[in-house]
């Protein structure tokens, strides 16, 4: 048994202290009887050295950026720097208070005012909201805008939007919880929107169209000005999911290429942490005559100079989250872009770009590629190109090639998405990779391949190295066991 299989409980030995607490000066007579204990907490009783080496060893049992690489395709897992942790730590930022009279948070107002003119100037967009909390929360809000649009103008038949079959899954989820029908539209064999296939659908009952350029197979939709006057001539509009912003940055503007709404995942693209389900931000762009029906509150500059907060708007979509969204990301991402500024933020997206493509070229060998074209910030294989089935075993999938990378201290790319191919393995590196730890996972890539090969049980049965090797995982997500018995 190795030390940190051994629950902290399991440590405990009776009298043992970390801390001797001061005497409290406050009599225990003091507090009311009713929220008095009635019997000790139960807490482990360990020395400080058993509590620093159960946090250490917890923390050492997980996966992150800053212990290693981490390829999630669609998850654009880029380092994030401290420096963004120490300004958000800022005491004159930690310590505000959503409810605080505006004439105190002027320097808070201020960085919301200036991040929505960034982001602006990066995407082509007019004016953002930067209140929803996640990039589906965004989807979402854009939507939203998109039904208020059409509803003020009285066209109320617009009731559904197309969605391509690469899309990523929140973009129809989206649509559906915004009361809006789903449409689906096919790619075609190069993996891009099939113009041809789209034209039958446009009609005076569509809202719009959800798309991501690149899409999530990271492919540039290289007929985007075609679709989107088609759309434009249907009377529709045309929402831009840029969770896949990373590649664009400085180079390309979804609001020249004809996008009217759109979100950024402040999350991915600008280096601020996440992973499970938060934290997150996702400010939704519009083009200038959609402006008015943004969500509320909303941050104005004065005529004096000074900032105010917005908070009535007839034509606006609504109130999309309790305050002005997740603050403490935005500053990050504030602290990233202006670190970055004008003049080398187009150096993230082509790094990512070119580490993309180098691994994809390194790895068609042993993996299938199923489409042999120049890719952005991601691409996708189709499982392996032996996969052992000739030794009479059975092959080794993608989940067994993703398990195994696990054995060799890298995280797993995204696997079984997008659905257009059976074994889909997406991988991102992201631009804050060197070429050494690029090569050494084009390595171990190579390494896995040659293991299925020869003999596949060694993939079935990974990873052998990590504290828990293969979970029930539908259990561990539904049922988890999170204290001890
Ligand atoms: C292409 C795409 N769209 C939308 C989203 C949804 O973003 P979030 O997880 O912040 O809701 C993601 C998430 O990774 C994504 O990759």
């Amino acid at each position: 048994m190795k030390y940190y299989d051994r629950l902290i409980f399991e440590l405990s030995k009776k009298g043992r202290t970390a801390y001797t607490l001061p005497e409290s000066g406050c009599p225990a007579e003091s507090i009311p009887a009713g929220l008095q204990r009635a019997q000790a907490p139960g807490l482990p009783e360990v020395s400080e050295v058993d509590v620093a080496r159960h946090y250490t060893n917890l923390s050492q049992m997980n996966f992150g950026v800053d212990t290693g690489f981490y390829p999630l395709g669609s998850c654009t897992m880029k380092y994030n720097p401290k420096i963004n942790e120490e300004i958000a730590a800022m005491p004159a930022f930690q310590g505000l208070h959503p409810l605080q009279d505006e004439s105190t948070v002027q320097g808070a107002l201020e960085v919301y005012y200036e991040m929505d003119k960034a982001l602006a100037s990066i995407t082509g967009m007019k004016h953002f909201t930067l209140n929803p909390c996640a990039g589906a929360h965004g989807e979402l809000t854009g939507l939203m805008i998109m039904r208020s649009y059409h509803m003020h103008r009285g066209d109320l038949a617009r009731t559904k939007v197309i969605v391509p079959d690469s899309a990523h899954g929140t973009n129809p989820a989206s649509a559906a919880v915004c009361g809006l029908e789903i449409v689906e539209v096919k790619s075609g064999a190069n993996g891009l929107v099939d113009v041809e296939s789209l034209k039958p659908l446009l009609g005076p009952d569509i809202a719009g169209i959800m798309m991501t350029n690149p899409n999530t197979l990271g492919l540039f939709e290289k007929d985007i000005k075609e679709i989107a006057a088609l759309v434009h001539e249907c009377g529709g509009l045309l929402y831009y999911d840029g969770a896949n912003m990373n590649p664009l940055l400085g180079m390309v503007r979804p609001g020249d290429m004809g996008f009217d709404i759109m979100h950024l995942n402040l999350h991915k693209t600008f280096s601020t942490p996440h992973g499970g389900g938060g934290p997150g931000s996702g400010p939704v762009g519009v083009a200038e005559r959609l402006v008015e029906f943004l969500p509320v509150p909303r941050v104005e500059k004065l005529e004096d100079g000074s900032f105010h907060v917005v908070r009535n708007c007839e034509t606006s979509a609504g109130q999309v989250s309790a305050f002005m969204g997740n603050f403490g990301v935005i500053l990050r991402a504030y602290a990233y872009i202006l670190m970055l500024g004008k003049q080398h933020i187009k150096m993230a997206g082509k790094l990512a770009t070119l580490s993309a493509n180098y691994i994809k070229e390194c790895l068609k060998d042993a993996y299938k590629l199923p489409i042999e074209s120049v890719c952005k910030h991601e691409f996708v294989f189709d499982g392996l190109i032996d996969d052992g089935s000739s030794t009479g075993k059975p092959g080794a999938t993608t989940l067994d090639v993703a398990k195994r990378l696990l054995d060799y201290g890298f995280h797993a790319p995204t696997i079984y998405f997008p659905l257009l191919f059976h074994q889909a393995l997406m991988i991102e590196p992201t631009e804050t990779e060197s070429k050494e730890t690029l090569d050494l996972f084009i390595e171990v890539m190579h390494e896995i391949a040659r293991e299925a090969a020869e003999d596949p049980d060694i993939l079935h049965g990974a990873p052998h190295l990590t504290p828990i090797s293969r979970p029930d995982e539908t259990t561990a997500a539904r049922n988890p066991i999170l204290k001890f018995e």
